[in-house]
């Protein structure tokens, strides 16, 4: 180490260096010059910097990337990103579940679940190269990477889409997903389980991911069936991979509803098996429960369901479905119907898939949070904090490089993000600094919006963009793919 000809930007002295690889954790000096690591040396072996921060007793990893959100809107709108930041994530990949707030032309208002991103002023952007230059415009505190969703384009390319759309109106659609690769986007979304994606089959959703796969991009999908059907949604989506030749990744994996419970044992051999033939992914969020829209068509009377929003009934937002439905004397389907358009959490998955699924050696965690939701599932705040302190450091499903390794290194390889989600001389400073004893999700099902324990510093691009429970500067970027 050349230290009398180096003068750095900051040193973190003395870090448990977690590098993001799965590797085990080593004691070492981190320093920072511009955007970049620029040297990661035994501790004690650096002399000098503009800034010098007393890392002793803390862990530092890369910024944790949170592959499934839906913060397109959030990161122009709220670009402090103070729900993700303050859990130490510096990367959020955007437009899943089919949905995207780019390319997309509204004839009305957004359908659900579109109306996840915004209302209808919100969908401004015809081309996806309008939406990078928003992005870059904002400014957030954290990159973003974007993948296009067939839901946008389908309601954007077809006046109904209750139905398998025709040869020219795929012709739209795949000049759409075309700009948007041209663009930057990282890949292509499905939201098979939602109305205005359902009616697309396996033919349709080759023809537009083949594009992805020829440009060497990702394939999301929120399968059509997580239920009792969730065998046969995982050979689907296999092989419209195949045939497209993507990378695929399938969204928030669970077995849903309670004739359901336990599958995980059957799906996730599946999964490994795929994997050995194709390049498959997976995302999952910590929770026994998920959040979506309300639908009354996927109320499911034997389970919670908890109201996160409506539009309808303000009023009944934080309040259980089953508790609305006794209030006004009608069942929860009826009640589902009053309160139309809302968002809903379901308490739908059973702990032992969910530690199972988590513990699966391709799973990276995405948190699915929804920002714009009045009472959000907590995941919005927690996901990665709790997946670290809870899973891994309380429960024992893996060690703290394997869960680091779960948020940054793993993703950054699935979704082809250079130079990020490691630890390395020359990679960006996308970082994170937490005690490993302390860090701990606080957002709870009651009271959801809690920054995470345990966090005391969040650099993105060499810039702190999270210092002791603090917003600090915004310095994220646009990710393009292959950039
Ligand atoms: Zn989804
Ligand atoms: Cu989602």
């Amino acid at each position: 180490m050349d230290e009398t000809a180096e003068t750095y930007d900051v040193i973190f002295r003395g870090a448990q260096i977690v590098d993001g690889t799965g590797a085990a954790p080593f004691a070492g000096d981190l320093a920072i010059r511009g955007d970049r690591i620029a040297v990661i040396a035994a501790a004690g072996t650096l002399s000098r910097a503009k800034q010098d921060i007393d890392a002793s007793g803390q862990a530092i990893s890369p910024g944790f990337i949170d592959t499934h959100t839906h913060d397109d809107n959030a990161v122009l709108i709220a670009p402090e990103m103070t729900p993700k930041v303050s859990q130490g994530v510096t990367t959020v990949v955007v437009g899943n579940c089919g949905v995207s707030l780019a390319p997309t032309v509204l004839p009305g208002d957004p359908p659900p679940p579109l109306n996840l991103l915004g209302k209808r002023d919100d969908f401004r952007f015809e081309g996806f190269a309008d939406y990078v230059t928003a992005v870059e415009q904002a400014r957030p505190a954290v990159n973003v990477v974007g993948l296009v969703g067939h839901s946008s384009l389908r309601v954007s390319a077809m006046e109904r889409v209750d139905r398998r759309a025709s040869t020219a109106e795929i012709a739209v659609m795949q000049e759409a997903l075309a700009e948007g690769l041209a663009a930057g986007a990282a890949g292509f979304s499905t939201g098979l389980y939602y109305k205005p994606n359902m009616a697309a089959d396996m033919d349709e959703v080759v023809a537009l991911a083949a594009l992805v796969g020829a440009a060497g991009g990702v394939y999301a999908t929120h399968m059509r069936d997580e239920h009792v059907h969730v065998l046969e949604s995982l050979n689907e989506t296999f092989e419209t991979a195949r045939r497209a030749g993507t990378t695929v990744v399938i969204s928030h994996h669970k077995c849903s509803g309670r004739e359901n419970w336990g599958r995980s044992r059957e799906t996730l051999p599946v999964i490994a098996a795929a994997g050995e033939r194709q390049p498959v992914g997976l995302d999952a969020y910590p929770y026994a429960a998920g959040s979506t829209v309300l639908d009354v068509d996927h109320v499911d009377a034997e389970i919670p369901i908890l109201i996160t929003w409506s539009d309808a009934v303000p009023e009944a937002t934080g309040r259980y479905l089953a508790d609305l439905a006794k209030d006004w004397g009608c069942d929860v389907f009826e009640a589902a119907r009053r309160l139309d358009p809302a968002g809903a959490i379901y308490f739908q998955m059973a702990e032992e898939d969910v530690r199972r699924i988590l513990a699966f050696p391709g799973t990276m965690i995405g948190s699915d949070g929804l920002p714009h939701d009045k009472h959000p599932h907590p995941r919005l705040w927690g996901t990665f904090p709790r997946v670290i302190g809870h899973y891994g450091r309380e429960v024992g499903l893996f060690p703290l490089e394997v869960a680091v390794h779960k948020m940054t290194g793993l993703a950054a390889e699935r979704f082809g993000l250079k130079d990020r989600g490691v630890l390395r001389e020359g990679a960006y400073a996308d970082l994170v600094m937490f005690d490993p004893v302390a860090i701990i999700d606080t957002a709870t099902f009651e009271a959801p919006v809690q920054p995470a324990h345990g966090i005391s510093l969040v650099m993105v691009n060499g810039v702190a963009a999270w210092r002791d429970g603090a917003a600090g500067d915004r310095a994220g970027r646009f990710l393009r793919r292959g950039s």
